[in-house]
């Protein structure tokens, strides 16, 4: 389909509303995406129509809505280029994802084993490696960040040993919009033996995602960032890695058998799936790939691209103003501060302009530490952005560069 903004953004009914009795311009994509009619309608119609729960029925509905949800982890498997549909376990989001894999490996990590992360992480690529830290003794090194906002690979690849178990990297950084070469790291983690996971969140928004091209051994993603509802997400993992990982909630669908003394699991994916899962989010995001995915990918990042440079020409402008993260490769993530400001207060100052931008340390303290800022103001764009849109954020972040100087 051609790329028409003004086409998409008619499909968003949210778009429409004002906020301070100013038109809503949306730029906090990178926290979650709005939601297109067909997403909406998707949920809906599965509601109106036939709805039951998944896998157990023997009657048309529960037999429909099977369907459905099974259908909506093949999208999910298409997405990610994936080789099987077995390959995907649906969870609550990429956060459930990035722990069902940590609680997965737990029984095999030793005190000393050596889990390699990156001062970019988001906090829930973490805190379930601390886990590992404080109930195994297993130590997480950092691979630091440059001062533009590039990982450090030579750094990475001199931590790399023996004693690495698993390494763990954000594909696209969600404070710094840094696009990390996954692909020419895959080959490094792979001569060691360690497991290699992906946190694709932000990626899987911004670009085409091949997981077998990418060589990873896990890749999560999340729906809300994708133009799809909450609570659902997808962890990607090969079928040798998925069989290695321990189940991470017990209960119904998850289980072959269960006796008094013993029980036995359901194969990958449903030994990851227990109890009801989210059947209408499943569907939901299913809908949203879908809807995605009739747009060229490269038509949606030049579009996305042009908005961020757009935007960034402009505030450069400003005597005060900071950009962070500035790597040759990154999507169109803008963090900010103005020199003397908080964070906090300029992203109110914007929504007095109706202009919602995100302001805080964006769950990546560690990052913020090694910046040696508090926190950031960031505006992300996604599809439905526009240069006008940019230039009222342009024009608002002026305002409140006046009003805090
Ligand atoms: C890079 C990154 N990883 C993980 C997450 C967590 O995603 P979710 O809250 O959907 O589980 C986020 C959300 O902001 C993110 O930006």
């Amino acid at each position: 389909m051609t790329f028409d903004v003004e086409a998409i953004r008619a499909q968003f009914p949210i778009l429409n509303r004002d906020i301070n009795e100013q038109p809503l311009a949306y730029l906090d994509n990178a926290a979650s995406a709005q939601k297109p009619l067909a997403v909406i309608d998707a949920m809906k119609s599965q509601m109106e129509t036939s709805y039951a729960n998944v896998h157990r029925g023997l009657h048309t509905m529960a037999n429909e809505t099977t369907a459905a949800y099974e259908g909506a982890r093949q999208t999910v498997a298409d997405f990610l280029g994936a080789p099987k549909v077995d390959n995907i376990v649906f969870t609550r989001g990429a956060t459930e994802a990035l722990n069902l894999v940590a609680y997965g490996l737990m029984e095999e990590i030793e005190a000393g084993d050596e889990i390699i992360i990156s001062q970019m992480e988001h906090h829930s690529n973490i805190v379930p490696w601390h886990f590992l830290r404080e109930r195994k003794g297993a130590v997480i090194r950092f691979v630091p960040v440059l001062d533009n906002g590039v990982l450090d690979t030579d750094a990475l690849k001199s931590m790399l040993s023996a004693k690495t178990k698993v390494v763990s990297l954000v594909h696209m950084s969600n404070v710094l919009g840094t696009i990390n070469p996954i692909k020419t790291i895959a080959p490094w983690v792979k001569s060691t033996g360690a497991v290699f996971v992906v946190d694709g969140t932000q990626a899987a928004v911004h670009m085409p995602i091949n997981v077998q091209d990418l060589g990873v051994d896990f890749f999560c993603m999340t729906g809300h960032k994708l133009y799809g509802p909450t609570a659902i997400g997808a962890l990607y993992g090969s079928l040798e890695m998925l069989n290695r990982l321990q189940p991470f909630n017990g209960g119904g669908e998850m289980i072959e058998d269960v006796f008094e003394d013993r029980v036995t699991y359901n194969d990958a994916p449903h030994k990851f799936e227990a109890g009801t899962p989210p059947i209408l989010e499943a569907i939901g995001l299913g809908a949203a790939i879908k809807w995605y995915r009739q747009y060229d990918p490269a038509d949606i990042h030049q579009h996305e691209m042009a908005v961020y440079y757009h935007a960034l020409d402009g505030l450069r402008d400003i005597n005060s103003f900071r950009l962070v993260g500035d790597a040759p490769e990154k999507g169109s993530v803008l963090s900010f501060n103005l020199e003397g400001a908080h964070a906090h207060d300029v992203a109110q100052i914007l929504d007095k302009y109706g202009v919602a931008v995100r302001a805080g340390q964006h769950c990546t303290q560690p990052l913020m530490t090694r910046l040696g800022i508090h926190s950031t103001a960031r505006a992300s764009f996604g599809i439905y952005n526009t240069l006008d849109e940019a230039d009222r954020l342009i024009a608002a972040v002026k305002k409140a560069a006046h009003f805090l100087s």
